[in-house]
């Protein structure tokens, strides 16, 4: 029997990264396929895949092709439905989406429990803890350490950074991703939404994750064990090898991503990210440590600061000022249900909206 999988954001960059890897496998097939707007007939039609939706719920989609894997590579909140869909049933789910996890936390933690499922990262740091934590047992582990690339601006001067434009945000020396990503992988952002992310994948308080920077993206990531030995997981930076893992699991099947050449040589510089150029990673481990709706909060705001900025309306620094602002003024409280979720985002919205200056 074929593993079958929805693939929500089937038009992004990690969507269409996973239609080469369930193409090239024949033991993978697509059930369902979604976007938000672009137009899915053509995929559809090649792929021979009957239910496909552009834009509005896509926990009825899920409903009406009954997939065992949900890929969810949605971008922002608009996931959030989705990974409580499958979490809450017991269906496998391959997150790339993280902001679902940042932003529902308790909630879909409960979901899971419930539900009892599988929850694959497909965020690459995270698939690399994933893998050199499975069979490892809980007190024996010490620390997570996540790397990041550090994006194309960390060697820019505070001073210069007041006035980098959206093209140069969006080239990233090390990863091709879609453009929200990419902005917050220039702010560190990203690395915060994932520091998040690895708290509720793995239950380790913020004390014990450490973000360290690593400009070539070879080491995704570490585990420290109690013993002093730290195992790490290396390779070139190719998201086809998290989204295969992901939808082999347990197989681990070939990708045509090329093996490691360490004769030719591999640069494994560290150092500290710098929270003075990068507020937002400070930001989001405190938002984390609050906990409550602040992660949610977190992410509303950055989501609509980023899409400020990429529409040319505010400077790269601003998003970092938006979201501290936004972060001082929300209540923080917890979400007993979906429905106050969901207020809590729009609540937050609405207030970096009310920041930005009119259009
Ligand atoms: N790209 C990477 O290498 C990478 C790595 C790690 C994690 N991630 C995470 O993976 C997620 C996707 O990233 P990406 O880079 O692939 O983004 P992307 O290239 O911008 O693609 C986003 C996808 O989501 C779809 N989408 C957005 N809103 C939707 C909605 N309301 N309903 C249905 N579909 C919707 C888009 O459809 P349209 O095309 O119609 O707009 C598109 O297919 C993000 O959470 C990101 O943080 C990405």
């Amino acid at each position: 029997m074929k593993k079958r999988i929805a693939l929500l954001g089937a038009t992004g960059s990690i969507g269409s990264q996973a239609l080469e890897i369930v193409g090239a496998n024949p033991d993978l097939e697509v059930c369902a396929l979604a976007s938000r707007s672009r137009p899915l007939d053509e995929l559809a039609r090649a792929r021979g895949v009957k239910h496909c939706q552009v834009g509005g719920d896509l926990t009825s989609l899920l409903d009406d092709s009954e997939p065992d894997v949900v890929l969810n590579a949605v971008v922002g909140f608009a996931g959030v439905g989705a990974t409580l869909w499958a979490l809450e049933r017991g269906v496998t789910l391959a997150l790339a989406n993280k902001e679902s996890l940042v932003a529902a936390g308790d909630l879909a933690l409960a979901a899971w429990r419930r539900g009892g499922g599988l929850l694959l990262p497909v965020d690459s740091e995270h698939s690399a803890v994933f893998q050199c934590l499975e069979g490892r047992a809980a007190e024996t582990v010490d620390s997570l350490v996540l790397t990041a690339s550090g994006g194309p601006f960390r060697n820019r001067p505070l001073d210069e950074l007041v006035s980098v434009g959206v093209d140069e945000a969006l080239a990233h020396p090390t990863w091709s991703m879609g453009p929200k990503v990419t902005v917050d992988s220039a702010t560190l952002a990203n690395k915060g939404l994932e520091l998040i992310e690895a708290h509720y994948l793995f239950g380790l308080r913020y004390e014990r994750m450490e973000v360290v920077v690593h400009p070539s993206s070879v080491v995704h990531s570490l585990v420290r064990f109690r013993d002093g030995a730290a195992l790490a997981h290396l390779g070139y930076p190719d998201m086809r090898v998290p989204i295969s893992f992901a939808l082999t699991y347990p197989d681990r099947q070939p990708t045509p991503v090329r093996q490691l050449d360490l004769a030719a040589g591999l640069t494994l510089e560290f150092e500290a990210p710098d929270p003075e150029r990068f507020p937002l990673l400070p930001l989001a481990r405190e938002a984390g440590v609050r906990g409550g709706t602040f992660p949610c909060a977190f992410n509303a705001a950055n989501e609509v600061a980023v899409s400020a900025f990429l529409a040319g309306r505010i400077g790269f620094l601003d998003i970092a000022s938006l979201v501290a602002d936004a972060l001082a003024k929300v209540d923080g409280m917890p979400a007993r249900d979906v429905e106050e979720l969901v207020e809590a985002d729009a609540s937050a919205r609405r207030t970096t909206e009310g920041a930005l200056a009119p259009v």
